[in-house]
Parts: structure tokens; C-alpha cells; sequence
């Protein structure tokens, strides 16, 4: 039977970087995708970068043009009560964030794969995982191109995200799931027109959460959050544009430019962890272990963080064959993990419209106030926002 060293199972970012940096480190590995590259591609998903996972794209040899058209933001905008805070990210903790769509990301990753000569199945229909558990064979099976394949290896990396079949694979006794999902949900807009400043603006308003972001300084994306049971179609473009007026500060909402929206789409907001991340010889990494509510902009990044751990374990292996990174992969992605949801989570209930009862308003006002007002206050969610220290 054919063999490789890791089955990457998902060409999304985790996986494509996780194949990435193992080849960089002479680590062999085939990644199996569902979708093809232009449908995986085409998926508008978020944009801002922490600086250690620019240092990790960089590591992985793109960042050629994630530095050159990336934009550097040093710090962004809470707005409440019709004014402004702004958080000095640079100033308070000494990082900056990059403005990079993810779409962008996945393009360089699958270049770089693909000219390196990578093996990528795309449309790998039917992923099945067998004998990870313990100190078996793991291998893969798939239906490509009509055809069942298999191939077995030393290692499986789950990176096929929160309804992947990886997570899924493993018994029910051996994992532990934790989950909240949110009673309102984001509607996102992407349209070709300048954005309304040149940093991020979120916004809490009575109406409830708006979010001011970009992809470049001429494509705006735009969230405003929107009840559950909301559909793309009760939402025509007039109506998003007067409703992110409505919860914007005058000065911005007066100099707003709108236009015809080239995405549109609802996405619900949950909190999910997978206790443990590691199930013999089958990891799990990025979505496929955990889903954070977009508003720290965490996503991304975490999953980067758990390649980062991830890569490092394995190179480790095969150079020393020692597994003590690998022992340690769980505890050490699950301690960051934690603490990025706990930063969501808060910054979640800050900032959007949890009902209508008058106290949760006036006690999310009082927070924010106090944030304005205390440098430790607004540091504690700079440091937070622009990605906590690695323990190494
Ligand atoms: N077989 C093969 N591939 C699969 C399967 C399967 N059974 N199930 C899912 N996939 C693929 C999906 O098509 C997707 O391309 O796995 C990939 C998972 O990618 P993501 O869901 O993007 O997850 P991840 O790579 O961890 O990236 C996390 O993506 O969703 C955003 O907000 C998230 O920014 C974060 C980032
Ligand atoms: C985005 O640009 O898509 C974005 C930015 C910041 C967030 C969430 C999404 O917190």
C-alpha cells in the first residue's frame, strides 16, 4: 500500500501550512481536500493577522506579498455612547496587526505548495480515517476521481475544520466537547469601496454590534449583528448600509461610502473547544478543535498557533525521534486555546446586544468607559488582541 509520513486531512489554512512548513523541515505529506482549490479559494473568511502568525507564514516562505500588501494597523477603535476609544496595540503591547484576507493566504499557501511540487488531492471525496488510535497503522481512504484510494502513514493532521471528519472519527469516550453558541449572529458585507477609516471600528450600539474592517484601502468588509433566524435575502444592501449608519458614530456614519456588495452572507457565532487535541496518532488542529466568535479575530491565528506547536513536533520527531514535543502538543495548543476564547468570549459580551433589558446595557457602558479611562484597562485588551506570548 502506498505510504506517506503525515496525511494532512483539509487544504484549508491550517492544512496548507502545516504541509508547508513540514517540507520546509524535508517532512513528507499529502493533503486531502474535499472542495477544489477554486471553491476553497472563493471562501470570504476573515483578515487580521497576528504578528507571530506573519512570522510563521514568513517561516513557511510566504510572505512576500502578505508583507508587501498586507496593511499594518497599530491599534483600532471601540466605539459606544456615540464616541470613540481608540486602543494603542503598538503602544500598549508593542505589536502591530496585519490587514491580510484570508482568501490571500490560502492563494500564497497553495502557490508555494504547488510549485514545490506538493501533493494535494483536491475533491478527495468519502475521508475515512482507520487505526490512529494507540500505537496502531493509522492510514487514510478516499474516493479521488471516482477511484477508492488509501495510503497509510506515520501521523494524521485533522485541519478539516469544525465539520470535518477527523473530530468526528474519534470514539465518543475519548474526547470532551465544549460548546456555546451565541442568540444572534453576524451579517458581513464585502464591497469595492473605501473603508470608512483607515483602522477597525467596533461598534456597541442599543441597535446592537457593527464592526468596521477591510481588505485593502479600496474593498471595505463590514458586519452588523443580526438575529439568528435572519436570511441573506431579508437583508438587500440599502437596508445593511442604513442599519451600519444607524449604530455608527455620527462623524463616521456621515462620511460612510456605500456601494453594491460583491459578498453578502450570515454566519452564527459559537464557542467551541475539543478536549484533548491529540488522539494517538492523529492530531487535531485549527477549526477541527475549536471555533472562537470572530469578534477578537482569533481564528486565524489560533489555528497558525497550533501548526506552529504542531510542526515543530514533528520535525522533532523525525530528526531525533524523540515524542516529547508530540506528548506535549495538546497541552501546550489547549493552553492558548483557552485563553483566546476566554478574550472572544468577553469581547463578545462586551460589545454586542444581548437584550433588552437596560442594566446589560448600562453595565457594558460602565466596562467601556473604564477601559477608556485606564491604560491598564485597555492594555490588558491590546496584549490580548494582538496574540499572547509563546511560552517558547
Ligand atoms: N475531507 C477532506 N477535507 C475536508 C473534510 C473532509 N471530510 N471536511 C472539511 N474539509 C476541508 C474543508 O473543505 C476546508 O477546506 O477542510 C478545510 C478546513 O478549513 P477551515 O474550515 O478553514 O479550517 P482551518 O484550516 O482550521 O482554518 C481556520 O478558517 O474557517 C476559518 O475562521 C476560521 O479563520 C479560521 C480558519
Ligand atoms: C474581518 O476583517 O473579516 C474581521 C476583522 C476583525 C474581526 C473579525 C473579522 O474581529
Amino acid at each position: 500500500m502506498a505510504r506517506t509520513q503525515v496525511v494532512v486531512v483539509g487544504g484549508g489554512p491550517s492544512g496548507l501550512l502545516l504541509s508547508q512548513l513540514l517540507h520546509k523541515h524535508g517532512i513528507e505529506s499529502v493533503v486531502l481536500e474535499r472542495h477544489s482549490r477554486e471553491y476553497v479559494e472563493a471562501r470570504i473568511r476573515a483578515g487580521l493577522l497576528e504578528w507571530s502568525t506573519v512570522a510563521l507564514l514568513e517561516e513557511a516562505g510566504v510572505g512576500t506579498r502578505l508583507l508587501h500588501e498586507g496593511l499594518v494597523h497599530d491599534g483600532f477603535e471601540l466605539a459606544f455612547d456615540g464616541r470613540t476609544h481608540r486602543i494603542d496595540l503598538k503602544g500598549l503591547a508593542g505589536h502591530s496587526m496585519l490587514v491580510y484576507g484570508q482568501t490571500e493566504i490560502q492563494r500564497d499557501l497553495a502557490d508555494a505548495r504547488i510549485a514545490a511540487g506538493a501533493d494535494i488531492v483536491w475533491e478527495a471525496k468519502d475521508v475515512r480515517l482507520h487505526g490512529f488510535l494507540g500505537d496502531g497503522h493509522p492510514r487514510v481512504s478516499w474516493v479521488g476521481a471516482g477511484q477508492p484510494q488509501e495510503l497509510e502513514c506515520d501521523f494524521i493532521a485533522g485541519c478539516d475544520g469544525y465539520h470535518g471528519v477527523s473530530r468526528a472519527s474519534v470514539p465518543a469516550a475519548h474526547i470532551t466537547q465544549h460548546e456555546r453558541v451565541y442568540p444572534f449572529g453576524w451579517l458581513g458585507i464585502l464591497a469595492d469601496v473605501p473603508p470608512v477609516s483607515e483602522e477597525l471600528i467596533y461598534a456597541n450600539h442599543p441597535r446592537g454590534f457593527a464592526l468596521c474592517s477591510m481588505r485593502s484601502m479600496s474593498r471595505s468588509r463590514y458586519y452588523v449583528q443580526c438575529a439568528l433566524e435572519d436570511k441573506v435575502e431579508d437583508w438587500p444592501d440599502e437596508r445593511f448600509w442604513e442599519e451600519l449608519r444607524a449604530r455608527l458614530p455620527a462623524h463616521y456614519a456621515a462620511r460612510l461610502s456605500t456601494g453594491p456588495s460583491i459578498e453578502k452572507g450570515i454566519a452564527p457565532l459559537r464557542s467551541f473547544v475539543a478536549e484533548p487535541m491529540r488522539f494517538g496518532r492523529l492530531f487535531l488542529v485549527g477549526d477541527a478543535a475549536h471555533i472562537v466568535p470572530p469578534t477578537g479575530a482569533k481564528g486565524l491565528n489560533l489555528a497558525a498557533a497550533d501548526v506552529r506547536v504542531l510542526h515543530r513536533a514533528l520535525d522533532e520527531y523525525y530528526r531525533s525521534g524523540s515524542e516529547t514535543l508530540l506528548h506535549a502538543y495538546s497541552t501546550r495548543a489547549l493552553a492558548r486555546v483557552w485563553k483566546a476564547t476566554r478574550f472572544s468570549w468577553w469581547f463578545t459580551m462586551l460589545m454586542h446586544k444581548l437584550s433588552e433589558e437596560a442594566l446589560a446595557y448600562q453595565l457594558q457602558l460602565a466596562e467601556l468607559e473604564y477601559l477608556a479611562q485606564s491604560r491598564p484597562a485597555s492594555q490588558v485588551v491590546a496584549e490580548n488582541y494582538v496574540g499572547l506570548e509563546f511560552a517558547a
